[in-house]
C-alpha cells in the first residue's frame, strides 16, 4: 500500500529542511519495502505575498485524503506572524481536530546540552501539549483602537472534552513509559480554566491508577525544566504553556534544531500533521545551515502513525548513531560547520 504524504514546506528554512529530508524519508521507505507519494503544497507566505492568501479556501479538502502531513515551517518577515500562522498553521491544526500535539524532550548521545553536568542518555521526556483550544482560542477583540481607553480581549477556552482529549493520551503515555505525569498548572492566578485543569486531572487520573501524578504551576515547572529535567517523563500542559515549555525543552536537549512533534488527530478521522517544534528561522534562512535533523525525526514520527514501525525505527537509530558519532558532520547550532545537505548525506548512508 502507498502512503501519501502532503507536504508544505511553508516559509524560511521550512523549504531547506523539507527538501532535503525528503529523498532521504524515500530512501528509508524504499529500503523497507514501503511506498510513499509526497505530493507538495507550494502554501505560505509567498503566496500571501502574490495572492493574498497563505493557502487556498478549501486547503483541508485538498489535504484531507492524506496520510499524514509534514510541514516545515511559516512565519515571513514582510508578513504580520498572526496573518501567518493564523492563515495556514493553526486552521489545520484546528480544521483537522489534531487535539494532541507530542513533543518528545530527549537529550543524545554526542550531543551537548547548555545545562552544567548533563550527557547523552539524562534527559528524555516528552510534553503532551493542548493543541487546539485553550489560549489559542481565537475569541476576543480590540475596541477603540489607538484611543487611550482602547480595551483588548483574548479569551482561552477550555472544554471538558478537549482536556480530557489531552490528558488521557498523556496518560496513556505515561502508563507506557516510566509511570510518572507532570500537570502543568497556574491554579494559583487562573481560578477558573486552571482549576477546572486541575480537577479534569483529577477526575481522569482515577482511570490510572498506576501513574503518579504531580502537578506543578508554570513558572515553577519552567524553573525545574532546567534545574532538574532528567526528572521528568510525560508532561502535559495547555496550548500555551505547552508551546512556552517546549522550546525550553528543545534547548536543554542541545537545539531548537532536534526538536520534533506531531500534531494528533486522534480519532483517525482526519491526517495528523507533523513538524519541527522550530519556526522559520528568518536570522540562518538562505546560508543553507538549518538543522535538518527535527524534520527527519518529525518524518520519524509520522512513519510511526501511518503504521510504518521499521521506517520510523530506522529513521532514529540513524540520527541517534550520526549524533554519537563525533567525525560526522553537524550544523552551526550543534557546534559543527555542515550544512544541513551534508548532515543528510551522511544520514543516507546509514539508512
Ligand atoms: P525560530 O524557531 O524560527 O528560531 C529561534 C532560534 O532557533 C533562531 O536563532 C534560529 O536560528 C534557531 N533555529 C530554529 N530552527 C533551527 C534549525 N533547524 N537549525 C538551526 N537553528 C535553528 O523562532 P522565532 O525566531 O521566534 O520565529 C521565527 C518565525 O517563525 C516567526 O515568524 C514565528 O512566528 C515563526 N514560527 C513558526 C513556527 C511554525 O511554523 N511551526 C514555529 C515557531 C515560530
Ligand atoms: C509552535 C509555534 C506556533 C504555536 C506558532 C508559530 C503559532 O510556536 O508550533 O510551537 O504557538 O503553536
Ligand atoms: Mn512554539
Amino acid at each position: 500500500m502507498s502512503h501519501r504524504i502532503a507536504t508544505i514546506p511553508g516559509d524560511g528554512i521550512g523549504p531547506e529542511v523539507v527538501d532535503a529530508t525528503l529523498p532521504l524519508f524515500e530512501t528509508a521507505a524504499d529500503a523497507r519495502g514501503v511506498d510513499v507519494e509526497f505530493v507538495r503544497y507550494d502554501w505560505g507566505s509567498q503566496r500571501y505575498l502574490e495572492e493574498g492568501t497563505m493557502m487556498p479556501d478549501d486547503a483541508l479538502d485538498h489535504l484531507e485524503d492524506s496520510d499524514a502531513i509534514l510541514l516545515g515551517a511559516v512565519g515571513h518577515p514582510e508578513v504580520p506572524d498572526h496573518v501567518t500562522l493564523h492563515g495556514l498553521l493553526l486552521p489545520i491544526r484546528k480544521g483537522f481536530n489534531q487535539q494532541v500535539c507530542e513533543r518528545p524532550a530527549i537529550l543524545f548521545d554526542g550531543v551537548e546540552s547548555p545545562l552544567r553536568g548533563y550527557e547523552g542518555g539524562d534527559i528524555d521526556f516528552t510534553v503532551f501539549r493542548e493543541n487546539t483550544e485553550g489560549e489559542y482560542a481565537d475569541i476576543g477583540g480590540r475596541e477603540h483602537v489607538g484611543f487611550d481607553h482602547e480595551v483588548a480581549v483574548q479569551s482561552a477556552v477550555f472544554t471538558r472534552a478537549g482536556t480530557e482529549a489531552i490528558l488521557r493520551a498523556a496518560f496513556e503515555a505515561a502508563e507506557e513509559r516510566e509511570g510518572h505525569l507532570t500537570s502543568i498548572t497556574k491554579s494559583n492566578a487562573q481560578a477558573y480554566s486552571m482549576v477546572f485543569w486541575d480537577d479534569v486531572v483529577d477526575d481522569v487520573s482515577a482511570d490510572y491508577p498506576d501513574v503518579e501524578v504531580e502537578s506543578l504551576l508554570v513558572d515553577a515547572a519552567s524553573m525545574d525544566f532546567i534545574r532538574r529535567p532528567e526528572t521528568f517523563d510525560v508532561v502535559v500542559a495547555s496550548n500555551l504553556f505547552g508551546d512556552i515549555l517546549t522550546d525550553i525543552g528543545a534547548i536543554v536537549t542541545g537545539s531548537m534544531g532536534l526538536a520534533p512533534s506531531g500534531n494528533i488527530n486522534v480519532e483517525g478521522e482526519y491526517p495528523s500533521m507533523f513538524e519541527p517544534v522550530h519556526g522559520s528561522a528568518p536570522d540562518i534562512v538562505g546560508r543553507g545551515v538549518a538543522n535538518p535533523l527535527a524534520t527527519v525525526l518529525s518524518g520519524a514520527m509520522l512513519f510511526e502513525d501511518v503504521g510504518e514501525t521499521a521506517v520510523s525505527e530506522a529513521l532514529w537509530a540513524a540520527v541517534r548513531d550520526l549524533l554519537a558519532d563525533e567525525g560526522a558532520p553537524r550544523t552551526p547550532d550543534l557546534g559543527g560547520d555542515s550544512t544541513t545537505l551534508a548532515v543528510v548525506e551522511a544520514l543516507e548512508t546509514r539508512l
